[in-house]
């Protein structure tokens, strides 16, 4: 009875809450386009008499603004209910208003799905690396920094830092700027409005964090010594990888902007902000690795795409992340044309493990094991029912001085939970038995082994004809061993194109190294990032786009200090031509996840090439008029293309009265998602080597079932004319539907090689309102389903 008065006085409590909260607040970006005046504070002003035509008072509209967007481009956000938010978006100066995402880092592990009390919280050495970057600024959006890393000491003979250059290292919770900056850490902000709307405040009694840029969580400190990370002799990890390490870009300089919180969450409205100052700072490269699963927002309710849009504008490299959703197709992130979208790949380096069995069998697997261990191996079903190692299958039964033998298709599990249960059963070792596509070394909570399933049957079998179901195991420490091939094989999860929302754009563009990476960590951080791991490391491994991302960031730094006239999508066409798609042993990169030949959508244009990218002869820039294409094609009006690109007096835009495809924007790759009859493509190429003269001449792969004609079929360049366009036919040559095939167009001159994947789906079939098309088959199809 008493608890029943009890359950009721609950729910009254519950309902009285609800009432209260119907209206929700949620923290709404409304985008203005560019600036109408120099002056940021009369655009926050500008902002402020805006916000208030939907409040009553005037304080109430400055109480719920978040961020004025004022020094780059045009915005705010403020928390606002969805009234209001429809409010605003009818406003004619707006462009448009979308809710606040939390967008996520692109690692790949995470331990804490297990409920345990884990923390809550190359290429080979270029000259050209240690003399250029100087003259460039790198802006990590990330976690923020650990200043104290070798990592991000001067390089020697630093240069003072680019006049250009307007940041500043700010203060904060454990950071002095005046001990943590120096001449490569040369700007520090960190962005926590956003964040803290939605989460509340920032619990830094009870978690790690910092209410400051120092990187609590050890991502940003990763990323950024992989882009611009000083060189540093002794790097390791217990022994592993041991060697010099450095950045890209070892003399570039770094910006840290600390967008991502607790947990690796990153608001947009704070990714916004950091969007506007960086692009005032004066940064030339901004590499984030993170984005939010699909489905993926139109380009005009996406705040990276927003941001990137107007740093492109001032001349700024944005790199992001693809996304560690694949293999599956169509869940690549971070889409838009006119920023960079980087794939992962594995390196030559592996780390073979040897493991004896009663001193007869012995095969190799690939861990971080430091330890020599002698054990006793059983079969996962003694400890975990229905041999599932998860922990709620755990017997309670201890596994001391035992090494269980999991299996992935068991459960299924993934790694990190058969590790946190056999870690519960205080396991000596576990060895996890893995499909080879999916297979990559991380750090382990315990010593963990990791074998593909030929070896997991192999071991299984000889188990079950072992008394007792066991055997007397060793496991040797692993070894670091280079130069092992296939390399690079792309990583399974790796985000697969096509894009969702724009699929005559290829995304990913290209890919680089992000399986096994080794890069500066916080000491405070555990390796594996959980308590239960009490290690401290300052080099740690790691794997995703998210480090795939800062490879080619810190690259871009270099072209950006060689080259500081090219336009990012110069830089970005300077990546992709030379980039390649043959592994060291000449044969067409595998992709992870299904092994077989990698298309364009799992490597983009081929695997970065540092040294080439340099020097590609010839780029594909793409221009204004492109964008209006675009951004016609993406529903905008003129007024709104007008608000939103920086025009030159007097242009005038025409946005075709039919939707083109966006195949027509002069990018150094083509697709066509959906080619029903034949078309032409203009492409335009210019002419960036030092030759006094040069001739190119195309050579095609067709694609299957399509006939491909280029025109013209030879390009002279000379002083007069550095800029040529040639045309590409696309013929559809049989019936067909939602097939993908791949073909390239190379220009070669000699010397330089110019090479664009051609990437086509012919859709010919017949379609239900295409009646004049359908075959007889299709008609008899039709009429059965009428009966
Ligand atoms: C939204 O807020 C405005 C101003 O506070 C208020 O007048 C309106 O009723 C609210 N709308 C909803 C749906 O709660
Ligand atoms: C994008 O934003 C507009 C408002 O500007 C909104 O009406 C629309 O629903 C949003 N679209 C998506 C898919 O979120
Ligand atoms: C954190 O600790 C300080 C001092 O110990 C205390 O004043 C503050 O209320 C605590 N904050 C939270 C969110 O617990
Ligand atoms: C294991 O122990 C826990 C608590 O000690 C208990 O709740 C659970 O029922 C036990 N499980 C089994 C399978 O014995
Ligand atoms: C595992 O080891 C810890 C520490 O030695 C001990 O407290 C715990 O009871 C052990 N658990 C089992 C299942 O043996
Ligand atoms: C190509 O352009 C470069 C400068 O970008 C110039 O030095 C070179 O002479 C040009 N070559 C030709 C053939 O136009």
């Amino acid at each position: 009875m008493t608890s029943g008065y009890h359950f009721f006085l609950g729910l009254a409590f519950m309902s009285l809450c609800v009432m209260q909260t119907v209206s929700t607040l949620d923290v709404y970006i409304v985008y203005l386009g560019l600036k109408d005046v120099q002056d940021p504070i009369l655009t926050s002003k500008y902002h402020l008499r805006l916000l208030s035509g939907v409040f009553q008072r005037k304080e109430d509209a400055k109480q719920s603004m978040v961020y004025s967007y004022k020094h780059s481009f045009s915005g705010f956000s403020a928390k606002i209910n969805s009234t209001q938010a429809a409010t605003l978006a009818g406003m004619e100066e707006v462009i448009s208003v979308f809710k606040s995402r939390i967008l996520r880092l692109h690692t790949t592990r995470s331990w804490d799905f297990m409920g345990l009390n884990l923390n809550p919280a190359g290429d080979q050495s270029k000259p050209l690396q240690l003399t250029h970057g100087d003259n460039t600024v790198v802006g990590l959006f990330d976690t923020g920094i650990w200043p104290e890393s070798k990592s991000f000491h001067e390089e020697p003979n630093m240069h003072p830092i680019p006049r250009t250059w307007k940041g500043k290292c700010v203060c904060g919770q454990n950071f002095n700027p005046k001990t943590a900056c120096n001449l490569k850490l040369v700007g520090a902000r960190y962005y926590l409005n956003g964040y803290e709307q939605e989460h509340g405040p920032l619990n830094t009694n009870e978690t790690s964090e910092y209410r400051s840029p120092r990187d609590a969580n050890g991502h940003g400190t990763h990323t950024a010594s992989i882009a611009v990370g000083s060189t540093v002799k002794t790097a390791g990890f217990f022994g592993f990888g041991q060697g010099t390490a450095r950045g890209g870009a070892p003399r570039a300089r770094l910006a840290v902007y600390k967008v991502c919180w607790e947990d690796g969450k990153c608001s947009e409205a704070d990714i916004l902000a950091a969007f506007d100052e960086a692009i005032k700072d004066g940064v030339n490269v901004i590499s984030a690795s993170f984005g939010s699963p699909p489905p993926q927002l139109p380009f005009y309710n996406s705040s990276t795409d927003i941001g990137s849009f107007h740093a492109m504008q001032e001349g700024i490299s944005v790199i992001f992340s693809a996304g560690n959703n694949g293999p599956d197709p169509s869940l690549v992130q971070n889409v838009a044309p006119w920023s960079t979208c980087v794939g992962a790949s594995s390196i030559d380096r592996n780390f073979p493990t040897r493991v004896l069995l009663d001193n007869s069998l012995s095969f190799m697997g690939e861990s971080f094991n430091t330890k020599h261990i002698e054990a006793r191996l059983v079969g996962a079903r003694k400890y975990f029912r229905g041999g599932i190692c998860k922990t709620d299958r755990w017997r309670n039964k201890s596994a001391v001085g035992d090494v269980i033998l999991c299996f992935s298709t068991q459960g299924p599990v993934a790694i990190e939970e058969a590790e946190v249960a056999s870690w519960i059963a205080n396991a000596t070792g576990l060895i996890f038995a893995n499909s080879p596509t999916r297979q990559y070394v991380d750090v382990d909570i315990i010593p963990t082994i990791r074998i593909d399933m030929t070896q997991g049957a192999k071991l299984n079998s000889y188990l079950s004809q072992s008394i007792k179901n066991q055997a007397k195991v060793c496991i040797f420490p692993s070894k670091t061993v280079i130069k092992q091939s296939p390399a690079p094989v792309v990583a399974d999860f790796s985000s697969r194109g096509p894009s969702s929302i724009s699929p005559d754009i290829l995304k990913p563009d290209i890919s680089a190294p992000g399986i096994s990476i080794l890069a500066a960590w916080p000491p405070g951080i555990s390796p594996t990032s959980t308590e239960i791991d009490q290690r401290s490391v300052e080099w740690n491994f790691q794997s995703g786009t998210s480090m795939s991302c800062p490879h080619v960031s810190g690259v871009v730094a270099l072209i950006k200090s060689v080259h500081p006239g090219w336009s990012p999508a110069a830089i970005k066409s300077a990546l992709m031509t030379t980039a390649y798609n043959k592994d060291k042993n000449h044969d067409t990169v595998l992709s992870g996840g299904t092994n077989e030949e990698c298309t364009p959508f799992d490597i983009g244009a081929g695997h970065l090439n540092p040294l080439k990218a340099m020097d590609p002869g010839l780029v594909y820039d793409t221009k204004t008029d492109d964008y209006i294409l675009f951004l016609c094609n993406n529903g905008y009006t003129k007024d709104q293309i007008k608000k939103i690109i920086n025009l030159n007096p007097g242009t005038t835009i025409n946005c075709p009265k039919q939707r083109a495809t966006n195949a027509h924007l002069n990018y150094p790759s083509i697709t066509v998602s959906s080619l029903q009859s034949t078309i032409t493509i203009k492409r335009t190429v210019r002419n960036v080597s030092a030759k006094k003269i040069t001739v190119y001449i195309a050579s095609i792969v067709s694609p299957h079932g399509v006939e491909v004609t280029v025109w013209p079929r030879i390009l002279f360049f000379t002083y007069l004319s550095d800029e040529h366009s040639y045309y590409v036919t696309l013929k559809p040559q049989k019936m067909s539907r939602g097939r993908y095939d791949y073909g390239e167009i190379v220009w070669f001159d000699g010397f330089y090689t110019v090479k664009s994947p051609l990437v086509v789906c012919v859709d010919t079939a017949a379609t239900d309102d295409d009646d004049d098309a359908i075959d007889g088959s299709l008609q008899a199809l039709d009429e059965l389903k009428q009966v």
